[in-house]
């Protein structure tokens, strides 16, 4: 099997870091945390949104204070020793021309380049596309992964209404397949913005769209096109867990698709996830038997998720998913090391 392969090739890997560079179980990289660049949350401004009492409002939230020494000392506060950085929702997609968003994009990249290269042991980028536009979106992807060499690149579940799965993304993926490249996605509002009776958009809408992403790839069946693409998804997935015996049911009968029930459960239990805000007993105990500890990745969603629930989710993840040492190895960074090469090239060029 090649994920026996990749383990066992793995373990060579760790076991040949000299003396104490990654010492289970203490290592922790943080797959989900957010770098807030003055130039994004500019933008936003000048394209018009909320802002309240001089604070910068986006999807109902206000933009947090950032700063790449804040980031920094939050991750020694939380004993993370590695993070990749993204933006979170929209990224770039609230600028409508293609080539400003282009251009924004690459703006962002550059910036996020600076702060890895600044602490190249400790942090990682993801790479922002200016998705829906999909040229552009090939342009900037090989630009970060390419040239930048960054270690990943972020997705969100719909730009503009643009699903994962939806086949004008299908040079995307294959741009992406052809770099085994590694994929972070992030959840996104949908467009029709008024489900949310006004709340904030992350409470509830963000972990619906991503059940929403997941199962417009499974339907459009764009994800068996490329099933080797390593795709983790943010939050425990959002409701996939719970929800997906009875996607895979409904996509059985012939007017959903006609799929079989094995095969639709082994493409959703496919992805990872990471357990940014799914750290609660009924959360973990779910992710466990659904998806199992070999798919779990840490996330904490630094800074839209603040200091002290980050802490204390992360604190108490052993207990209340019920995990044995060997499994908090997989979850804290055994598995992004598996997900991640150029982390694990990163950490072992040092
Ligand atoms: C990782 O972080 C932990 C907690 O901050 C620390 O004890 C450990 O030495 C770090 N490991 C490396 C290799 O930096
Ligand atoms: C507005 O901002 C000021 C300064 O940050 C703060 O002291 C005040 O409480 C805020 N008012 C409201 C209504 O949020
Ligand atoms: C991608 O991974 C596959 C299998 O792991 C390997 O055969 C292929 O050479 C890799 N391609 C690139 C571009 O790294
Ligand atoms: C915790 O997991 C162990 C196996 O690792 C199992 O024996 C035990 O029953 C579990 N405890 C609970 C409360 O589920």
């Amino acid at each position: 099997m090649p994920s026996l392969l990749r383990t066992l090739l793995l373990g060579i890997f760790l076991a040949s870091l000299t003396s104490g560079q990654i010492t289970s179980p203490n290592y922790r990289i943080d797959v989900h945390s957010h770098a807030i660049p003055s130039i994004w949350k500019d933008a936003m401004t000048a394209a018009g949104f909320q802002v309240k009492n001089g604070t910068l409002y986006n999807d109902g939230v206000p933009v947090p204070d950032w700063t790449l020494d804040s980031h920094i000392s939050a991750m020694d506060t939380l004993g993370v020793n590695y993070s990749t950085i993204s933006i979170t929702a929209p990224g770039v997609s609230f600028v409508k021309n293609a080539g400003k968003a282009k251009l924004l994009a690459r703006s962002i990249n550059l910036i996020l380049h600076e702060y890895t290269q600044a602490h190249p042991t400790r942090l990682g980028a993801l790479c922002l596309l200016p998705l829906p536009h999909v040229n552009e979106a090939i342009e900037e992807l090989k630009f970060c992964l390419d040239s930048l060499k960054f270690v990943g690149v972020g997705l969100y579940t719909n730009a503009n209404g643009v699903y994962l799965g939806d086949p004008a993304l299908g040079p995307v993926f294959a741009a992406l397949d052809a770099r085994n490249a590694s994929v972070f996605v992030h959840p996104a509002s949908p467009t029709c913005t008024s489900v949310a009776l006004g709340y904030p958009m992350p409470m509830t809408e963000y972990p619906f769209d991503t059940v929403r992403a997941i199962e417009n790839l499974l339907l459009t069946g764009q994800r068996a096109q490329y099933p080797g693409l390593k795709m983790i998804f943010a939050h425990g997935g959002g409701a996939i867990p719970y929800l997906a015996t009875r996607i895979a049911g409904i996509a059985t009968l012939s007017y959903a698709g006609g799929l079989a029930f094995t095969e639709t459960m082994a493409q959703l239990t496919g992805y990872y996830f990471d357990i940014a805000r799914a750290t609660s007993a009924i959360q973990l105990t779910a992710l466990k038997s659904f998806i199992g500890a070999n798919k779990l990745v840490t996330g904490t969603d630094y800074p839209y998720v603040p200091l002290s629930q980050a802490q204390s989710g992360l604190a108490g993840v052993q207990v209340n998913g019920n995990f044995t040492d060997e499994e908090m190895g997989y979850i804290k960074y055994q598995n992004a090391l598996e997900i991640f090469p150029r982390i694990a090239s990163a950490l072992q060029r040092r």
